[in-house]
């Protein structure tokens, strides 16, 4: 569709998903607030994901460590040293770029004039800040640019106190921030995220196998919410893009206006991680086989995604323009475990005598998922309204409910509207929620 970006960011803006941090003060610098609605979509990618990560498996337990770090973890990382993107300023137009994403290296983009960049400086992607009163050496921290870290350091502790074994994983869920030198594309890249990232420690024979069984599930994570197969591939990484650390690394790429571009990578971490902490902290980072009597470091294969530019994702997916009875309608077609509401409780008109009954449904269905009210405007606006927002479901109270008992179910796409009885209401909808 042309102008799936524009219609996706504007529709985010007037619905309540997304708006322009600070917007009050003008806007800072690509950061975003989650609207009403953004907060429960974003809330529900992260639980769509924990849910498939550690709730369904018995091999992966969970970790919320702290955003602020001392600089040893990233020495040991190997942060402080090459998390950085080269950079060039024109002489000419003052504007910065970063070399590696310039088309033409040798001309600026934003002014047009030849030979004019400086030489590439190394520019360090991590935000630095100060612990306690006094700046300066000795008190510098830094706020974590991936979530990754967390689980290396505290491999030791999870090991003594969660009864596993390799092959098993540690998962965590958590804002990092990177001072990129481009943010952009919207929720794309923006200098605060979310990340969801899962450490899996494995024998290191094993290690390849479990690489591509990563690749794998994380794809399909991806169909199993919504996004069409042919908006998504896996992408190996040649050998000159592979970070540091890795191996080997694919990416979950998406279709995204402007191409395909990274949703998520599985990387082959090796022993690069554990080793280095190992010999930064002098803790012994390994594992001890009783069975085999032996003692390794184990290997990692980690797959690392972003939960708002996953969002984002679904989100682009999701957009559709169709006509109801010669009508257009905007749609969000998202998965109902992703919908920020699952359910509409709509009175048919705001005449007194229906709030009531109205008012009970709503409070049947509100201990079982997240419901919206709303009882202005005519009944086809209220509709066209949950469609932009990807309610899967209304339910609508009108006078013959007063006598009957039962109220109508109407479906997002197929528009298909049945009656049931209100006592029947709860089952039906987490059944629909469920399958
Ligand atoms: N621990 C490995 C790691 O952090 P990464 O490829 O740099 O790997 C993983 O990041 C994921 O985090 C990316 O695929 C992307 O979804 C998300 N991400 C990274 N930088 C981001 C940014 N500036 N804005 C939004 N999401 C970002």
């Amino acid at each position: 569709m042309a102008d799936l970006f524009e219609h996706v960011v504007n529709l985010c803006k007037r619905r309540g998903f997304v708006f322009p941090s600070a917007e009050i003060y003008g806007g800072f610098r690509s950061t975003y607030d989650y609207g009403p609605v953004g907060v429960l979509l974003l809330r529900n990618v992260q639980e769509a994901w924990w849910r498939s990560m550690v709730q369904l498996r018995d091999d992966v337990v969970g970790l919320d460590a702290a955003i602020l770090s001392p600089p040893q973890i990233w020495e040991a990382s190997g942060h402080l040293q090459n998390f950085t993107d080269p950079l060039v300023d024109c002489r000419n137009c003052k504007e910065r770029f970063r070399l590696d994403k310039l088309e033409d290296p040798d001309t600026c983009p934003s002014c047009g004039k030849q030979g004019t960049f400086t030489e590439a400086r190394q520019f360090n992607l991590m935000f630095k800040t100060f612990a306690g009163p006094v700046e300066g050496a000795g008190a510098e921290v830094y706020l974590r640019p991936e979530t990754a870290q967390g689980m290396f350091t505290q491999f030791k502790n999870v090991l003594d106190t969660s009864r596993k074994k390799p092959p098993f994983g540690i998962a965590q869920v958590g804002k990092s921030f990177r001072n990129e030198i481009t943010p952009g594309n919207f929720v794309f890249r923006t200098r605060e995220f979310i990340q969801m990232e899962m450490e899996f420690f494995v024998p290191p024979a094993e290690a390849p196998a479990w690489f591509a069984y990563w690749c794998q599930e994380r794809y399909r994570w991806n169909v199993d919410l919504g996004i069409p197969e042919d908006q998504l591939q896996l992408r190996p990484h040649d050998p000159d893009e592979l970070s540091h650390y890795s191996s080997a690394t694919s990416d979950v790429e998406f279709l995204f206006p402007w191409g395909w571009d990274e949703l998520e990578g599985i990387a082959n971490r090796g022993d690069f991680d554990l080793t280095q902490h190992s010999k930064h902290s002098g803790e012994k980072l390994e594992y001890f086989d009783q069975a085999a009597n032996e003692r390794y470091t184990p290997h990692v294969i980690e797959p690392a995604a972003g939960a708002t530019r996953t969002m984002m994702a679904f989100l682009m997916s999701a957009y559709t323009e169709d006509e109801v009875g010669g009508e257009a309608r905007t749609v969000l077609k998202l998965h109902p475990r992703l919908a920020p509401y699952k359910v509409a409780v709509l009175p048919l008109s705001k005449k007194e005598t229906l709030t009531p009954l109205a008012r009970e449904v709503l409070a049947l269905l509100q201990p079982h998922m997240l419901c919206d009210y709303d009882e202005t405007q005519s009944i086809g606006k209220r509709y066209r309204r949950q469609d932009e927002i990807g309610t899967p479901w209304c339910v609508t109270v009108d006078f013959d409910s007063l006598d009957d008992r039962a109220v109508t179910i109407r479906d997002r796409d197929s528009l298909e509207q049945v009656r049931i009885p209100i006592d029947s209401l709860v089952g039906e909808l987490r059944g629909r929620l469920e399958s």
